[in-house]
This record gives structure tokens, C-alpha cells and sequence, in this order.
């Protein structure tokens, strides 16, 4: 890690109102309870530019404030610059994986981008799943493999 500059990380799903946006609150609290938010920092974004400047999805939201993420993240369409602004770009499943391997402006910033569902230790799955059209378990599965990723997403920097 460079210590003249923060450490910058990306977190990108569909719709950037679901799974991004609460990776993102839940690295911003792992980040602040080790005491590195003056060294590191994270955002989210969506390939779908549909819900730009929205909150997150009410649903998510909700679940994610009852295990103490408050979600403020408006919206935003990602960007081939932001493979210039950010160390890290983590696509939630395959989809956004490959969108975002097409939108990288060169090799290089093709190693930016990884899998989260790589930072999984205790569970089998290999992408976060999409919550939008799944009940209220969809969205605490989500949350339960974003907490364990952004842990050892964290540990692994
Ligand atoms: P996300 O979920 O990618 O986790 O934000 C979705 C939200 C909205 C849509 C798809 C996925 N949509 O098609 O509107």
C-alpha cells in the first residue's frame, strides 16, 4: 500500500443500489473500527446507469441499518476513468466481472479488477447473488457474505 496517497477501492454491482452500496457501508465500518479511514477509503458504482443519484433499495437499507450500516450512497453509473482513480474495482458476480473487464481502458487496469465472492473463506458460492427480486432472506444472505468478505477483503490489504 502507498502511504503518500489513500487507498482506494471500488465496489460495483448492477444497479449500484443493492449489493455495492452496502459493501461499500460495510468496508467503510471495518475500515473505521481498525482506525484506517485517513489511509483508506471506498465507493461504489453501478454498470447500470438507471438509479443514478437514488439511495439504496429500501429493503437493503432497512436490513443492513438493523446490523448497523446507515446506506447514504446515491447512486452513480461506473466509468473506465475510475480505473484511474481506484486501486481496487470489485465486481459482486460474473456479469459485472466481465462488463467491467470491457470497460477497462487498458491491460493493466485490468488486474485492478477482482472477484468478491474471492474474499470468501466460510462460504461456498462463487458470486454475490442479486437480492433485487429475492425476499428478505435474499438480502441478509448478501449481507452475511459482504460482512465476511469485507473482513478479509480488509486483511488482505
Ligand atoms: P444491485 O441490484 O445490482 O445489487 O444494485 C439490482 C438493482 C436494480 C436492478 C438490478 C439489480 N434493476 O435492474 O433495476
Amino acid at each position: 500500500m502507498n502511504i503518500n496517497k489513500k487507498y482506494k477501492v471500488l465496489f460495483v454491482c448492477l444497479g449500484n443500489i443493492c449489493r455495492s452500496p452496502a459493501a461499500q457501508g460495510i468496508f467503510e465500518s471495518v475500515v473505521a473500527a481498525h482506525g484506517a479511514s485517513d489511509r483508506i477509503e471506498a465507493d461504489s458504482a453501478g454498470i447500470y446507469s438507471g438509479h443514478q443519484g437514488q439511495l439504496p433499495d429500501r429493503r437493503m437499507r432497512a436490513a443492513a441499518s438493523a446490523r448497523g450500516y446507515d446506506l447514504t450512497h446515491r447512486a452513480r453509473p461506473v466509468s473506465s476513468l475510475d480505473f484511474l482513480d481506484f486501486d481496487l474495482v470489485i465486481a459482486m458476480d460474473d456479469e459485472n466481472y466481465e462488463d467491467l473487464m470491457h470497460l477497462a481502458p487498458s491491460v493493466e487496469a485490468t488486474h485492478k479488477i477482482k472477484r468478491m465472492a474471492s474474499y470468501l473463506t466460510t462460504h461456498k458460492i462463487s458470486y454475490i447473488p442479486d437480492p433485487y427480486y429475492m425476499g428478505q432472506d435474499g438480502f441478509e444472505l448478501v449481507l452475511d457474505l459482504l460482512e465476511e468478505s469485507c473482513a478479509n477483503l480488509y486483511r488482505s490489504l
